[in-house]
């Protein structure tokens, strides 16, 4: 059986709901061992990150994927010290050929997560690892397009998520990220299942009204958690 692990840290659980979002989508295939695996403070001792049972974890993963929020414009600090953790895999290139992908949350719209995705993408690449990209459309692109779309924010390289800062893990303003990264989750799997088992593949192309009827469901679970949400109240 292929396993996938989703490595992550966050501190204040907006990262996580990303990150649970992506083990959700990776579960729905069959045949897989999804795992996650938090990062944090508590592993470092004087600048550096180790925990045997994670890094074991990984060594065993066929795919990795990694997650953490945008601070001052890169990856945390705490998970920068995780990833400088994978000197020694890189030494052995213990890595080499497992598959990798990457997720960031932050609270600006944009708020520079991109060099955090390339932060994530040049490390994979230093473990000679394979990148696996987002695969959707763009969401949030047009006239019609909502806050609540798949890939809403654009994104190619990985998942990125965004909350206000006065809103807790799991808004709905969030929803279309959520949504992004659990199909993300669910294309790691399947090519995993791919590049491990040789399991049969067929591309998922999507016409553009393909893929905005998949965001308007999206967008229709949004506004009912919405209602749900006022009508609790
Ligand atoms: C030290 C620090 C630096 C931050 N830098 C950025 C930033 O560069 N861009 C941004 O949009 N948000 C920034 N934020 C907001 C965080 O990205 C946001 O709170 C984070 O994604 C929450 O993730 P978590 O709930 O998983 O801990 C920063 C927050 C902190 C505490």
């Amino acid at each position: 059986m292929a396993t996938v692990t989703v490595v992550y840290h966050s501190p204040n659980g907006h990262t996580r709901t990303l990150a649970e979002s992506i083990a959700r989508g990776a579960k729905s295939l069959p045949d897989i061992d999804v795992r996650l695996a938090e990062i944090t403070g508590h592993q470092l001792h004087e600048g550096r990150w180790s925990d045997a049972a994670i890094m074991e974890l990984l060594k065993k993963s066929d795919a990795i994927v990694f997650g953490a929020p945008t601070y001052m414009g890169s990856v945390s600090a705490v998970f920068k010290a995780f990833l400088e953790a994978g000197f020694h895999p890189f030494l052995g290139q213990e890595w080499k050929d497992k598959l990798a992908g990457g997720f960031t949350h932050s609270a600006s719209q944009n708020g520079d997560k991109l060099f955090s995705l390339q932060q994530l993408a040049v490390f994979a690449a230093q473990m000679n690892m394979q990148w696996i990209s987002v695969g959707d459309a763009a969401g949030n692109n047009w006239t019609g397009g909502s806050v609540y779309d798949v890939n809403r924010l654009g994104s190619w390289l990985g998942v990125m998520g965004q909350t206000n800062v006065d809103e807790e893990p799991g808004a709905v303003s969030a929803h279309g990220d959520l949504v992004t990264a659990e199909r993300y989750g669910a294309r790691v799997a399947e090519l995993t299942a791919r590049w491990i088992h040789g399991r049969d593949y067929t591309v998922q192309r999507h016409t553009l009204e393909e893929f905005r009827e998949i965001s308007a469901r999206s967008v229709a679970d949004a506004k009912a958690r919405t209602e749900q949400a006022a009508g609790a109240a």
